[in-house]
């Protein structure tokens, strides 16, 4: 199975993926996961995307796709969440796709209001070291400001402070939202109300993807 997650920034994508990837052995492939640890890595790449991601931009498109070639398995089994991002980006995701002979399963379409996106983003707490995501309304870890997996410090990435998500939303409604139309032509997207809790939402994907 090869699934797309779309939708706008704090939608939850990433917090579904991980888990129905646990469940159904799935690969979680997320751009914005391996960009941060690139950054942090300040390998070549990381040095060219750090600019864009802390003013909210998308990093350029050959950066991205070289990046997907490069970590795309031979036989699929993949969530991307957070590419493709553009039409660029889904075209040469489908040239990839002919070559391994992959298709796409479904596109699953993260629904959420413009209000809830700024309060799930404002309460984010990643784990600098696993990678874990809390929130600290939401989704609470165990200790206050502590990573319930590996015991870090949580942190708050610099692009959810609110200018730079507000950004990002736009970016979003500009470049990435024409692909809901590139895909719904082609029948394999599906929307998720994604404003319920956590539970309600994993239960609804579920529910789509029997
Ligand atoms: P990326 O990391 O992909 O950011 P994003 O798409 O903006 O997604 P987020 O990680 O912010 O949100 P999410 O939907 O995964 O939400 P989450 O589950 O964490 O990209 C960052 C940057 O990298 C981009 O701006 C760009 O510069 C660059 N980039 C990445 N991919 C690129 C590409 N393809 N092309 C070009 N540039 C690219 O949830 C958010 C919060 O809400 C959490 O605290 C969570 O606990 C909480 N939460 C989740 N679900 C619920 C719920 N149902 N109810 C209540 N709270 C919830």
């Amino acid at each position: 199975m090869n699934l797309i997650f779309l939708g706008p920034p704090g939608a939850g994508k990433g917090t579904q993926a991980k888990r129905l990837a646990k469940e159904f052995d799935l690969k979680h492939i997320s751009t914005g996961d391996i960009l941060r640890d690139a950054v942090k890595s300040q390998t070549p790449l990381g040095m060219k995307a750090k600019e864009y991601m802390d003013r909210g931009e998308l990093v350029p498109d050959e950066l991205i796709i070289a990046l997907i070639e490069e970590v795309m398995p031979e036989g699929g089994g993949v969530i991307l969440d957070g590419f493709p991002r553009t039409i660029k980006q889904a075209e040469a995701l489908d040239e990839l796709f002919d070559k391994k002979s992959l298709k796409i399963d479904r596109v699953i379409l993260f629904d959420a209001p413009d209000e809830d996106i700024v309060q799930r983003l404002s309460g984010r707490r990643t784990c600098p070291s696993c990678g874990a995501v809390f929130h600290v309304k939401f989704n609470p870890p165990k200790e206050d400001e502590i990573c319930d997996r590996c015991g870090t410090k949580l942190i708050q990435r610099e692009d959810d402070k609110e200018e730079v998500v507000r950004k990002r939303l736009e970016v979003y409604r500009k470049q990435t939202a024409p692909l809901i139309e590139y895909y719904e032509k082609r029948s394999i997207l599906v929307k998720l109300n994604a404003s319920k809790g956590i539970e309600e939402v994993y239960g609804e994907l579920l529910s789509l993807l029997r």
